[in-house]
């Protein structure tokens, strides 16, 4: 079973306790102010190949990877104006920046599936800490089984991973808790791969350019491979935008609106009384698993208005109400 240590006990001892793993080509399960990452050295095609074996996620989908700073990241990839823009503005924080590998970049082709593009993100705190120490980028997926709920606790990973991995480093609760904001600039314009933990109002606010949206659903295969499968997928139905309750119904809440049926619901979960919606999106997956738990005939889920988080909020709530694919 993995080792479980908390980051306030000693920092720099679980900084250290990490880089032993890392440097064995091993994965360590840490916290980011997303969701936890299940991280490896970036540069190691070992390293990178237990990632994909600990997930069980298919080889064509490349993974994130995480940076100390702008200044690591320019050693690895190079920047055009506006994804440099971004990178000032928004990192460190939850936007990741897909952007042309550097000729001769030693970041693995198994962690960028052979493109010739790589993800790039700058943590907040302990992660980004552990990779200024380690200094190599680290890959990081979230730090859950293939097609699963991403983890916001170390509780969650070691429910899940707690068998496959020798250390999880405890940060509490993740503080937006959906996974970043993708985007890719081609051409002056920025195309948005997945909606996640910055609003794509405020990367217009900042830049003064429209965010374009991936649609329809389904057509992003080339772009964002990870994107496609079903996902987010927990065992009971996910029914979404619900106006009622049926007996036995989980029920998620946005806001405390009157919905008919609510008193016979198995479990009564809200993301957000007061309807805020980063408190909502901080919920969001532990509410959906603590929902499954609870063996539901379903899953109901209110209506989450469509601006700010909210983009991120229903985009896994789309996933986790897909019908599962083979
Ligand atoms: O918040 C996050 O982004 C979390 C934390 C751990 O940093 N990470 C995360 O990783 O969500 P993951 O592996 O679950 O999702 C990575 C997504 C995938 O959909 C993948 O297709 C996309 O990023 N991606 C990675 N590199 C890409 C590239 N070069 N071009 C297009 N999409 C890319
Ligand atoms: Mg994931």
């Amino acid at each position: 079973m993995a080792r479980v240590i908390p980051i306030d006990s000693d920092r720099q001892g679980v900084i250290d306790a990490a880089i032993e793993i890392l440097s064995k080509a091993r994965p360590v399960a840490l916290p980011t102010e997303t969701v936890y990452g299940l991280a490896a050295d970036a540069t190691d095609p070992v390293a990178i190949t237990s990632i994909y074996e600990t997930k069980g996620r298919p080889r064509f989908n490349p993974l994130i990877c995480h940076m100390a700073d702008l200044a690591m990241a320019e050693r690895y990839a190079d920047f055009d104006p506006i994804s440099r823009a971004l990178a000032a503005r928004f990192w460190p924080g939850p936007l990741t920046l897909v952007v042309p590998l550097k000729a001769g970049s030693s970041i693995h082709p198994l962690a960028t599936a052979g493109l010739d593009t790589v993800g790039i993100r700058v943590p907040k705190g302990f992660a980004g800490d552990l990779i200024r120490a380690f200094d190599r980028p680290l890959a990081a997926p979230s730090a859950n089984s293939s097609g699963k709920i991403s983890p916001t606790t170390a509780e969650h990973v070691e429910a899940d991973l707690g068998g496959r991995i020798d250390l999880i480093v405890d940060g509490g609760p993740c503080p937006v808790g959906v996974e970043s904001t993708i985007v890719k600039v081609e051409d002056g314009r920025i195309r948005m791969l997945r909606p996640g933990g910055i609003a794509a109002e405020d990367i217009e606010e900042a830049t003064g350019l429209a965010v374009e949206r991936l649609k329809p659903a389904g057509t992003a295969a080339i772009e964002a491979p990870g994107m496609l499968a079903s996902h987010y997928a927990p065992n009971a139905h996910v029914r979404l935008d619900a106006q009622s309750i049926a007996p036995g119904e989980a029920l998620i809440r946005f806001g405390d609106a009157e919905i008919a049926g609510e008193k016979d619901a198995s479990i009564v979960l809200n993301l957000s009384r007061h309807g805020d919606l980063a408190e909502a999106a901080a919920n969001l997956f532990g509410y959906l698993k603590q929902a499954d738990q609870a063996r539901p005939s379903g899953i109901a889920v209110m209506p989450i208005p469509m601006q700010g988080l909210g983009e991120a909020i229903n985009d896994r709530l789309k996933r986790a109400a897909a019908p599962r694919s083979a």
